[in-house]
């Protein structure tokens, strides 16, 4: 069995919707190797898909089917600690697991960016499998069916608090929540902020954040889903938050701040002691520059 370390990412960036990620040093491991049939099981006692619909095992069949090699099943053991549901790219970790351990079991047939256009088709938007298998801040464009991207590395200086909810939010209700069309006005607000914020993580121009991240597309009609997380982000700006933004579609609010983690992890406390933000959880995480790794 080959045992595959894939990191949580958190996309959009507030601007940067359906392009921007990075990757956070939060993980799920996955064990796989060949089997007759399917045989699903969870290390950790979660709740999983444990038939052929399990989104590891659909990713790591489609590799087969795209290298032109039969497929006869897989065994799969997950450890799960991406939150499910919540914006940080648990789903995108299953498909960025599931290529790249094909892949290794197939004696590599397709390289990383071959890989990556796999992953891209199976979750129809590459802003979190691209970190997830990369690592670091990718920016990226989808063209033909090919995933367009860069990929830098991040810095520890940047501590990323995740702010979880103790609810879900469905990728799909999330989307569904967003307008058909968007003016021009609002379309030039956001392709600014995605360039500004690309340019200054980039360049270390790191004030440039907060404006960076605001955004017209998505987050003003995702934010009434989240019940408290516009209020969570208006106490991480008293505490000098760099950019504070819905991760992904949410429902986990994140909180950038360039300080340690022992300071980050002080901050987190005083805003869910700050009122009654109940059942809300957080992570201190950095970003991770490797992405998805056999161990
Ligand atoms: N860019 C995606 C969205 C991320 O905001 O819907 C979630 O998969």
């Amino acid at each position: 069995m080959l045992r595959i370390r894939i990191p949580a990412s958190t996309a959009n960036l507030g601007s940067g919707f359906d392009s921007l990620g990075i990757a956070l040093d939060l993980y799920n491991y996955i064990e796989i190797g060949p089997a007759l049939g399917c045989e699903i099981s969870s290390a950790d006692g979660s709740n999983i898909p444990a038939g052929e619909d399990n989104l590891i095992y659909l990713s790591a069949k489609k590799v087969y089917e795209k290298a032109g090699l039969p497929f006869y099943g897989l065994k799969i053991i997950e450890e799960n600690n991406i939150p499910f549901a919540r914006g940080l790219g648990s789903s995108s970790a299953c498909i960025a697991g599931g290529v790249f351990g094909a892949n290794e079991l197939l004696g590599r047939p397709f390289d990383k960016d071959e890989l990556l256009d796999i992953a891209a088709e199976i979750e129809g938007h590459p802003d979190n499998v691209s970190p997830a298998l990369l690592g670091g801040f990718t920016a990226c464009a989808m063209e033909n069916g090919r995933v367009k991207y860069v990929k830098s590395n991040i810095g520890s200086e940047l501590v990323f608090v995740a702010f979880v909810p103790p609810f879900e939010l469905k990728t799909a209700d999330a989307r569904a929540a967003l307008p058909a069309n968007v003016s021009v006005k609002d379309s030039v607000y956001n392709l600014s902020r995605s360039a500004l914020i690309t340019a200054s993580l980039l360049s270390g121009k790191y004030e440039n954040l907060s404006t960076g991240c605001d955004d017209k597309l998505h987050q003003p009609y995702r934010l009434p889903l989240i019940p408290d997380g516009e209020k969570i982000m208006e106490e991480s700006y008293k505490y000098g938050v760099l950019a504070a933004y819905i991760s992904g579609a949410g429902s986990t609010m994140m909180a950038i701040f360039r300080t340690e983690k022992a300071e980050a992890e002080n901050i987190a406390q005083k805003i869910l002691s700050s009122e009654n933000f109940s059942g809300w959880k957080y992570f201190i995480l950095n970003a991770d520059n490797s992405g998805a790794a056999a161990l």
